[in-house]
Parts: C-alpha cells; sequence; structure tokens
C-alpha cells in the first residue's frame, strides 16, 4: 500500500509515502524538484531478510528456481543498485509519460498504481545470478530464458505482501507489448495491462537506453526516442505513450 500523506523531512527531501512491506518499508521520497526517490535505508540487512521473508512465504518461488537451476541467493549489491537507480528512473519517467497523456487516456489508470508498479518492477532480478545479470555481451538462450523470468519472480515475491491485484499485474507484465510477443505470455483477454504495462515498459526501455552498458555506451535523447519509434511502427507502442514520452524527454531531459 502507498501512504500518500507528505512529511516534511528536511528542507531539500521530504517523506511521501511508502510503499510498505511487513515492517520494512520502501521509502518514497521527494525533492525540490520534484523527482521521486526510492530508499531502501542504510541496513541492506533488513531488506535481504525481507525479500527472504518473502521467499520463505510462497513456496512457488523455490520450486521455480530450482526449475531453472538457480540458487536462492538475495544479491544485495543488485537490491541496493535497483533500488536507489533504475526502479526510481523508470518510475519517474513513468509518472512523466503519465502527465503527459491525455486526461481521457490517465483516467483509465491509476496514477498510485502506475508508481508502485514502476517503483518495483525489477524486485525479482535479486534473485537473477549475477554473473547473467551484469554478463558484458549477449545472453545465450539458457541465460536468456532465465534473465526472463525476473518478472514472474518479482510477482512471486511481492504477491506475499499487501499490495493489490492491478499493481501486481503491471509487475508481472512489465515486459509485455502491444502484440502480446514480450513475456510471460499475457492472457488475449486481458486487456487491463495494456495502457498500464505500456507506460512502465517504455519508461523502463527509456531508462535502460539512457545507461551506459558494459557492451554500449550512453545512447543520447534522440538515439534512444529513435529506436523506440521503431517499436510503434511495429506496433508494439502505443502511438498515444510514445508522443508522451517524447514530449516529458523533451522537457526533462538534456541530450
Ligand atoms: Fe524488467
Ligand atoms: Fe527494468
Amino acid at each position: 500500500m502507498l501512504l500518500n500523506t507528505p512529511v516534511k523531512e528536511s528542507e531539500n527531501i521530504s517523506l511521501e509515502g511508502a510503499v510498505q512491506i511487513n515492517h520494512s518499508s520502501f521509502f518514497v521520497y521527494k525533492d525540490n524538484n520534484g523527482k521521486t526517490f526510492l530508499k531502501t535505508g542504510r541496513d541492506e540487512k533488513i531488506h535481504k531478510s525481507l525479500v527472504q521473508k518473502m521467499i520463505d512465504l510462497n513456496p512457488h518461488i523455490a520450486r521455480l528456481l530450482k526449475r531453472y537451476h538457480i540458487k536462492p541467493l538475495i544479491d544485495t549489491k543488485t537490491l541496493r543498485e535497483l533500488t536507489n537507480g533504475h526502479m526510481n528512473d523508470t518510475c519517474n519517467i513513468a509518472i512523466g509519460v503519465y502527465s503527459m497523456l491525455p486526461v481521457e487516456i490517465q483516467s483509465k489508470l491509476n496514477k498510485t498504481i502506475l508508481k508502485e508498479a514502476s517503483m518495483l518492477h525489477d524486485l525479482g532480478k535479486v534473485l537473477i545470478p549475477s554473473k547473467i545479470l551484469n554478463k558484458p555481451a549477449k545472453l545465450n538462450v539458457k541465460e536468456r530464458k532465465i534473465m526472463n523470468i525476473h518478472s514472474t519472480l518479482g510477482y512471486e515475491l511481492l504477491k506475499t505482501q499487501n499490495l493489490s491485484d492491478d499493481t501486481l499485474t503491471l509487475i508481472r507484465y512489465h515486459h509485455q507489448n502491444l502484440k502480446h510477443t514480450g513475456y510471460p505470455v499475457l492472457p488475449k483477454d486481458n486487456t487491463f495491462a495494456d495502457l498500464g504495462v505500456q507506460i512502465i515498459s517504455i519508461a523502463d526501455k527509456y531508462s535502460a537506453l539512457r545507461e551506459a552498458r558494459v557492451y554500449r555506451r550512453r545512447l543520447t535523447r534522440t538515439e534512444a526516442l529513435l529506436i523506440l519509434y521503431r517499436e510503434v511502427r511495429e506496433g508494439k507502442i502505443m502511438p498515444s505513450v510514445y508522443n508522451a514520452l517524447f514530449k516529458y524527454a523533451e522537457m526533462n531531459d538534456i541530450d
């Protein structure tokens, strides 16, 4: 559950709420520029034990890991990097895209759900072996299959917590697209997911393209937007969602 009552913490940063998971929380802060930050706090052991609790609560996770020959190890470094970096960025971009959409489209999706789901979308990566996660080259078929279960793992971990079904659905399908050729397989009659998944997915991809990788440099805003435009032409991204990202990037991102 996301608490929305703003609490002043200091001059530059205010506590906006928290994604509550048992007695530990992923705290949500906002700075003077309106940027949202997700912090796990200083004590990583607490957060590691929190993820461990999620694993213990859902036996399906152990079965899934066994099926893919993955040891049930929680990578603290990945957890820290995700919560302090990529998931924050994706959340900020997703909310930015949402804010640029026409009101009639905005009204189809709850902003709080979008915020929660984008903040937590890649949590499942804490269970993906770091040699696959950080491989400085293209993944082989077996590695790709393992990597692709991170969205299912994130869903299974967070299913044990007090999150809404809609939030969980967006986390589970954040690698889906309009043609439903992504993963995991999305039931054809599930149209709810389309808009929310579209926004998280485009924010996720844009955030990744704007970061340097071991195998490529950081792309410019224009390069990233051009790559995503190809997906509009392929029918994978809604033009309205792309246009909203374009506007958001033009106003908030420096090339
Ligand atoms: Fe992901
Ligand atoms: Fe991601």
